[in-house]
């Protein structure tokens, strides 16, 4: 870390910060900063102040792993702002790459903001669970208005450079050379004497009513989360309180969100994705094996939600499947999902072209000779997949990575005929593959380290959250949400229906239940796993004999009107379920909420433990990495092995170990780790720890 001071001839302070890799701003950079304010300030020789960052960025925000620290040093990042706003000399910030949290707070602080063309502003600080803590909503609201100022914070996204400047928080876009661009603001501000780019003066058209209205409609599918609520407060206040007050307000609200669990989980979600995509033991030395192009082998659903993850990220990606009808039917609807993103507002339409140019199909499974990496993604038969990946490996450079998107099956048996399987990984990509960030790697007996490493490269270089996963029947993700499904079908026969039980979990955070989603996918697939298994699920299949096969029939766990998506409960289903627990002597009761999410989630965290047993899973948080990514766990909860350690892991282990003895389901039984874990007070972050200093 270094703060660095250069004096021009001219009068100009130039500061240049550096904390690799993504200046992250710490106690050391917050005590330089004011020590070269000062400095500044003091000093008769020096007009005017630029402040910049060496590397790939400005000042990325706050230092994340500061937080939670009693013990603070130094001046705190609102101090920081505080000594730049209230310099006699003016600060301009000359800003590039990405401005976020704390980054930006501190260039709002200055007195001008110059960006180079590629910059993106942000304050993500409610993805952590928290608000900006050092006055930037304070100072946003007041530069840029209240509503807009709130729907910044509130969704925490980045904006690019061009409407940074056309919201007002960025005052001059320049091609190249934003420092000697800022150079010249700070040294014209120096010499007009007045630089003031916010003021104590609130907006004389606040009008509260209003304001509570929009700020209402903005956060209502948020209303579980602290943080929105918490960030409407503090606009609120820059609008109506005196700038010192409102701002120590905000500082006591960023210290109890700090401290609270949802901000823990948070952040922890934020650090398990990017430890999962550095697993332990597979660090190569040297770079990994570039992959520049890529072909997939699949126009379905699946095979066209891949390549257009990978044209996302720039990779030119070539799509092949059999038929000239199944090609046309892929590429209809990667050309409606891009014109919809750009109907919408997500991408332009300038990308939606860039990306579809990136795309290319062909027949010719030869066309895949020259690709850096081939994703096999065609329907789930271990026979077709075994024979497309050994023509693969005939056909395809040896250097060429060889990949199968299988959900279920052993990827060794898919494998067993290929020559060179150290380059033979899996990829699990989940539906829908353009929208889901998950990627399991999935690693098979004699897939090689550097594989491994191009594979994660691969899937974090295009925007997905990499998971190393061992070969076992349903990777991480689906043998935990097997444990589950079991479960629902439980409750289902002892007394619960599906709109409870579907609710139970909504509230509790996930975008939808189970059953909903399960309508949603088609019932007859888990049908048949399960006739293949012989594993019944006593309502599940009764279901599915109903010839109820989910939105595809019009009922399924629900009813369905023409041309509607929306699952409306329905009383065959009802009838239909009671007269199966008859059938099984079972007298049904009801079920509190509580009861019904304890007996959905705890199942999946002692599957979890299983598999960190196993060796599956390297990490307790690679598992909150899957369930947080693939299939919908409420993120301000951790994912499901954080939320084991946030509820007391004795507790857990004690309503398993009931369950299990009142339903027989020996399933539910603890896991051995589990019983270990509480008999040495451990919680699954202890243990990530553990394994991390081993
Ligand atoms: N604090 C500490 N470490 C950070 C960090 C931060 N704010 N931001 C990134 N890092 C670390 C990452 O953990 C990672 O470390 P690793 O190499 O050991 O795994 C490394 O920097 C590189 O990060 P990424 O892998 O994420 O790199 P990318 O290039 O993909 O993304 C980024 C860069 C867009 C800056 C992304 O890292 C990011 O979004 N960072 C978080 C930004 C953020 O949330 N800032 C607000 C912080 S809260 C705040 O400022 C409070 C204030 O109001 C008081």
């Amino acid at each position: 870390m270094t703060i660095e001071t250069r004096k021009l001839d001219n009068g100009l302070l130039l500061i240049v910060a550096e904390n690799p890799p993504v200046n992250a701003i710490n106690a050391a950079i917050r005590q330089g900063l004011v020590g070269a304010i000062e400095q500044a300030n003091g000093s008769d020789d020096v007009v005017a102040i630029v402040l910049s960052c060496k590397g790939r960025t400005f000042f990325a925000g706050a230092d994340i792993k500061e937080f939670g620290n009693a013990r603070k040093e130094g001046p705190t990042l609102h101090e920081v702002c505080q000594k730049i706003a209230h310099s006699t000399k003016p600060v301009v910030a000359a800003l590039h790459g990405t401005v976020l949290g704390g980054g930006l707070e501190i260039a709002l602080a200055c007195h001008g903001r110059v960006a180079v063309e590629g910059t993106t502003c942000g304050l993500p600080e409610s993805q952590l669970g928290l608000i900006p803590g050092a006055g930037g909503t304070n100072r946003l609201a007041r530069l840029i208005g209240p509503k807009k100022a709130l729907e910044f914070v509130v969704s925490g996204k980045q904006i690019g450079a061009a409407r940074a400047e056309k919201l007002g928080v960025l005052d001059e876009v320049v091609a190249q050379n934003e420092v000697a661009a800022a150079i010249s603001c700070a040294l014209r501000m120096a010499q007009r004497g007045r630089f003031k780019s916010w003021s104590d003066d609130f907006p004389a058209d606040f009008v509260v009513s209003t304001f509570e209205d929009f700020a209402r409609k903005l956060t209502q599918k948020m209303a579980n989360q602290d943080a929105p609520a918490a960030c409407v407060r503090s606009v609120q206040r820059a609008m109506t309180m005196p700038f010192e007050e409102a701002i120590a307000a905000d500082r006591e609200e960023f210290a109890r969100l700090s401290a609270g669990n949802q901000s823990l989980a948070l952040r922890h979600a934020f650090f398990a994705e990017r430890a999962a995509a550095k697993p332990k033991g597979f660090d190569i030395p040297g770079p990994v094996k570039s992959i520049s192009k890529v072909t997939v082998i699949g126009a379905g659903t699946m095979g066209t939600g891949i390549a257009m993850s990978f044209t996302a990220g720039g990779i030119p990606a070539t799509l092949i499947d059999t038929t000239q009808e199944a090609l046309d039917r892929g590429l209809d609807r990667v050309r409606n999902l891009l014109a919809t993103s750009a109907r919408r507002g997500s991408i332009s339409e300038e990308q939606a072209e860039q990306r579809l140019a990136l795309l290319q199909w062909s027949r010719d499974i030869e066309q895949a000779s020259d690709a850096d990496l081939v994703i096999e993604a065609v329907y789930e038969d271990l026979a077709i997949k075994q024979d497309i990946i050994t023509r693969l490996d005939a056909l395809c450079d040896q250097s060429a990575l060889i990949a199968t998107n299988t959900s279920a099956i052993d990827i060794d048996l898919i494998a067993k005929d290929v020559r060179n399987r150290d380059r033979f990984v899996g990829l699990h990509f989940f539906a829908p593959a353009n929208v889901m960030r998950l990627v399991e790697v999935v690693l098979g007996k004699e897939t090689s380290a550097e594989t491994i490493a191009a594979s994660l490269w691969i899937a974090k270089k295009i925007g997905k959250v990499p998971v190393l996963s061992g070969n076992c029947d349903g990777f991480i993700g689906n043998r935990m949400v097997a444990k589950r499904g079991a479960q629902v079908d439980r409750l289902l026969l002892e007394g619960a229906l599906p709109q409870d039980v579907d609710e139970s979990l909504k509230c509790f955070g996930f975008p939808m239940g189970p059953l909903a989603i399960n309508d949603m996918s088609g019932l007859d697939v888990g049908y048949a796993i399960r006739k293949r298994r012989g594993t019944p699920f006593p309502i599940a299949d009764a279901v599915v004999e109903h010839g109820r096969l989910g939105q595809k029939t019009g009922a399924g766990y629900y009813r369905y009107e023409d041309g509607n998506r929306t699952p409306l409960p329905d009383p065959e289903i009802e009838n239909l379920i009671a007269s199966v627990s008859n059938a099984h002597g079972i007298t049904r009761r009801t079920f509190s909420p509580d009861e019904m999410v304890a007996r959905m989630i705890y199942p999946l965290v002692n599957e979890g433990a299983r598999i960190l047993e196993e060796g599956i899973a390297l990490r307790a948080s690679d598992i909150d990495a899957v369930w947080l990514n693939g299939y919908g766990f409420p993120r301000w909860r951790g994912g499901p092995m954080f939320h084991a350690d946030s509820v007391g892991l004795s507790d857990l282990t004690k309503t398993l170990r009931d369950l299990a003895r009142l339903t027989g389901d020996n399933s539910l039984t603890p896991a051995p780790l589990l019983n270990r874990l509480v008999a040495d007070e451990m919680t699954f972050t202890d243990l990530d720890k553990e394994n991390a200093e081993k």
